[in-house]
Order: structure tokens, then C-alpha cells, then sequence
């Protein structure tokens, strides 16, 4: 049983991975004994997160690169293959919505919402799938095995207010997830496999004033999710753990194409 869950010296590279979920996972699979390549724009931020997970006796890389950036990341590709050899794990991570992208409360979708607000966030969060998949991937490819996690959301799933461009391209990912999935395995075999999480509602930077007040308690926006969620509370990065570890080992290696809600219970049910 105990080589089911193995990371141990597998090439990871994560996406967003100096953020607070992709962090919770990078720090996760680095004290799991896989070496980790953190990706984001801001070299600071990755530098205090493979800081950390050095001093805890791991192995990172810090990895300056925008998602949107082919050029860019095909230069972090070439720094981790030449440090590590390989890429066996792709978590994309970096996402989220952006300011401006949301439509604010009294105002609606016909006459207040920028269409250019619509596109970036729709851009980041697809095409900053997208484009990463496709250069890491192609290492994966010539190596017939390799594992890409993308990050999906409960809003992929069912409506959720304010947010069309965000919905619709985490919607968008876990078509692509299903896709690639397909598409790796009829041809590159089954070492390639390709899931996605759907993370529950999770506080972090992005999110906070829209789920929290000052004092500790919850927006109506806050509150209306925590009672649609059956565990009646939010998300811990720690919660996305065990089905990260799960879909980034052999022990999922029959499962591909899926996307496997982390959400307390939040796209079960109805609300009634
Ligand atoms: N929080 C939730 O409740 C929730 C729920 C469902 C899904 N998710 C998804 O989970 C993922 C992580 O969310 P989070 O809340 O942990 O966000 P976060 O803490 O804000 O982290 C986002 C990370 O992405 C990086 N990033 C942003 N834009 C980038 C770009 N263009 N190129 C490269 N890196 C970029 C950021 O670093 P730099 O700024 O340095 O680039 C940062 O490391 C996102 O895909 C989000 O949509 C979150």
C-alpha cells in the first residue's frame, strides 16, 4: 500500500503555486518528497514560498512567468528540465477573477459589465490552462507519462452570481480537462493522465471581502454559501491535500478525465 500515494523525486511544477491554494498543494507534494518548481509573475512571492519549503528540508524552484506568456514559459520548462531532467506534474493553479470582472450589486450584465474585464478573466483562467499545459505537456508527451491537475471551481457547475467570465472559462477547463484526457491516452498511453479539482468556496486574498466582514462574520454572500454547503463551513487550503497527493499518484492511475469536487458537500445539494 505504502508505494500507492509515491511522489517521491517526481518533478512538479505548479502554477499559481506561491498563492495560498497552489501553495497548501506545492508545500504538500515538497514534503512528500517531489521536487517542486513554484510558477508565478512575481519573483518575491516564489522566492518566500521555495524558501519555505526548503527550510522544511524540501526541494523548489522559483519560476518567473506570466501563464499568458508562451516565451516565458517555455524558458521555465527549460530551467526545471535542466535542473531535474523531467516534468512529471502540472498543477494549474494560477487563476482566479480579477478587479473589474464582477459585476457589482445593483448593477446588471446588459449595460454595466466590460466586455474587455469579461475577456481578461476568461483569458486567465483558460488560456493560463491552456498554454501551460501545452508546453509542459509536451515533455510529458515525449516521455509517454506525466500528470496534469487543472483547477476548476463550484461555478463551473451551477450559476453562480457576478461572475459570467470567471464561470465561463472554469466551465471551459473542465471541458478541456475531459478533452486532453482523451486525447493523451489514445495517444501517448495510459502514463499520461489528465483531472481537475473543483474547489468548494475557500477564503483567500481574492475572495475574502466578498465572503467576510471585518468582525469574523459572513457577507450575505457568505452566508448564502455556507448554507448551501452540508459541512456548514469553508474550505481549508489543507482540505485539497489528500485528492491532490490522490490524482498526482499511481494510486488514481486508473482515472482520468474527471473533475472531483473538494466543496463539503456544496455541488450535492440542492439547498433544500
Ligand atoms: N479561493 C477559492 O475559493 C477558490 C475556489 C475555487 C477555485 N479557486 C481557484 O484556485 C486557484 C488558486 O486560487 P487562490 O485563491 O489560491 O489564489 P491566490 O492565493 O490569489 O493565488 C493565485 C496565484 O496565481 C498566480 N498568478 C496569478 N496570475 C498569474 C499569471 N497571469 N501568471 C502566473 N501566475 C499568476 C499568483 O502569483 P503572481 O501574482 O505572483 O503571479 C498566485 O501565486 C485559482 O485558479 C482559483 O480560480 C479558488
Amino acid at each position: 500500500m505504502e508505494n500507492w500515494f509515491d511522489v517521491r523525486q517526481k518533478v512538479a511544477v505548479i502554477t499559481g503555486g506561491s498563492g495560498i491554494l497552489g501553495g497548501a498543494m506545492a508545500k504538500a507534494l515538497a514534503s512528500c518528497g517531489a521536487r517542486v518548481g513554484i510558477l508565478g509573475r512575481t519573483a518575491e512571492k516564489n522566492e518566500r514560498m521555495v524558501e519555505e519549503i526548503c527550510s522544511a528540508g524540501g526541494q523548489a524552484l522559483g519560476l518567473v512567468a506570466d501563464v499568458l506568456d508562451a516565451q516565458a514559459l517555455e524558458e521555465a520548462a527549460r530551467r526545471v528540465v535542466d535542473a531535474w531532467g523531467r516534468v512529471d506534474i502540472l498543477i494549474n493553479g494560477a487563476g482566479g477573477n480579477i478587479p473589474g470582472a464582477a459585476i457589482p450589486p445593483g448593477e446588471h450584465f446588459f449595460e454595466h459589465h466590460p466586455y474587455a474585464n469579461l475577456k481578461r478573466v476568461f483569458e486567465l483562467n483558460f488560456d493560463g490552462t491552456v498554454l501551460p499545459t501545452m508546453v509542459f505537456g509536451r515533455y510529458m508527451a515525449r516521455q509517454k507519462s506525466g500528470i496534469i491537475v487543472n483547477i476548476s471551481s463550484m461555478t463551473a457547475l451551477q450559476a453562480v452570481t457576478r461572475v459570467p467570465g470567471y464561470s465561463t472559462a472554469k466551465a471551459a477547463v473542465d471541458m478541456f480537462t475531459k478533452w486532453l484526457a482523451v486525447e493523451v491516452a489514445l495517444k501517448f498511453g495510459p502514463g499520461m493522465r489528465v483531472n481537475a479539482i473543483a474547489p468548494g468556496f475557500f477564503v483567500t486574498d481574492q475572495n475574502r471581502a466578498l465572503l467576510t466582514t471585518s468582525d469574523g462574520g459572513y457577507t450575505e454572500r457568505g452566508a448564502a454559501v455556507i448554507r448551501k454547503t452540508p459541512f456548514g463551513r469553508f474550505g481549508e487550503p489543507e482540505d485539497l491535500i489528500g485528492t491532490c497527493l490522490w490524482l498526482c499518484s499511481d494510486a488514481s492511475r486508473f482515472v482520468t478525465g474527471i473533475i472531483v469536487p473538494v466543496d463539503g458537500g456544496f455541488s450535492a445539494w440542492s439547498g433544500v
